[in-house]
């Protein structure tokens, strides 16, 4: 069994993007700007978003953190936008998700410049990631494959049951991993809240993609010997712990991983590699 370790990995590709920077900047050009948008006090969106700030210092990227209170409007969140769009000193930036129910998410991302839209949440840039045109990918999504391409894990010609139907994981990397790409070519089963036996599609699995952000819903007794383990979800489990709780993926990775060939830990699988691929994205959008 060999771990998919996205902690070593999103190293090594921030590694490489801090070298471009360096290069960008000896050419007497200012370093990539990734500005992040967070409305309101979620605790789990200010850690991850502290994280992809934390992310930019490391490379050597400008950062610009902007908090909004869970009070604001729909139109004063537009005008924001319209602003990041205009801002020539800002390359790429995201806007944290989930936004308070009182605000049209898909509004907001609509507004989005795509050209600035590291996420690659915008409608153009979805639909060119399904054709397989040059574009954003978004950042999970982006993460697995290319842990996959760099462990060289085949999947060409595989089962791939992806695991969850979300528009920034479940849909995305089901389109991707049926791409004509060197990740990909692998048959799709995009299985959800309304598959029925979802134990038989496991069983005939290559490959499992779970981001379901349920704990342990991947037990041993449904998947089969030599099976790839993308485990996606990061759920918080209260514990007695300091901080008083702990990340949990969706698979149960001590048994799981006694019948895996390659399996990703939770924490230090995807989500490390989620933010490697943001910034990836910034270079792109600066370059
Ligand atoms: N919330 C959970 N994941 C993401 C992400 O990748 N981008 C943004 N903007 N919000 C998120």
């Amino acid at each position: 069994m060999i771990i998919l370790d996205g902690k070593k990995t999103s190293g090594e590709i921030k590694d490489e993007i801090a070298f471009s920077v360096k290069e960008i900047v000896s050419n007497g050009l200012r370093p990539p700007h990734l500005a992040a948008v967070i409305v309101g006090e979620d605790g789990a969106s200010l850690t991850y978003v502290g994280s992809k700030v934390r992310a930019c210092k490391r490379v050597g990227f400008d950062s610009t953190l902007i908090k909004l209170s869970e009070k604001i409007s729909e139109s004063e969140l537009l005008l924001k936008v319209k602003e990041l769009n205009e801002n020539d000193n800002i390359d790429g930036y995201i806007v944290q998700l989930p936004l308070p129910s009182h605000i049209d998410t898909q509004k907001i991302l609509m507004a989005v410049d795509p050209d600035k839209d590291v996420d690659g949440f915008h409608p153009t840039n979805f639909g060119k990631m399904a054709l397989n045109l040059p574009t954003f990918i978004s950042a999970t999504p982006y993460g697995i494959i290319e842990l996959l391409d760099r462990y060289n894990v085949e999947t060409s010609g595989k089962h791939t049951v992806v695991i969850g139907r979300s528009d920034i994981v479940g849909r995305p990397i089901s389109i991707l991993m049926s791409r004509k790409s060197k990740v990909g070519n692998s048959t799709v089963t995009l299985a959800h809240s309304r598959t029925k036996n979802i134990k038989e599609l496991t069983l005939q699995a290559d490959i499992i993609i779970s981001a379901l952000g349920v704990p342990n819903f991947v037990t041993e007794d449904m998947v089969k010997d030599g099976v790839v383990i993308v485990d996606v979800g990061i759920t918080r489990v209260k514990n007695d712990s300091k901080k008083g709780y702990e990340i949990v993926g969706d698979v149960d990775y001590v048994n799981v991983s006694k019948k895996a060939s390659f399996i990703t830990p939770v924490p230090g699988g995807v989500g490390p590699m989620t933010i490697a691929m943001l910034l990836k994205n910034t270079l792109q959008a600066k370059l």
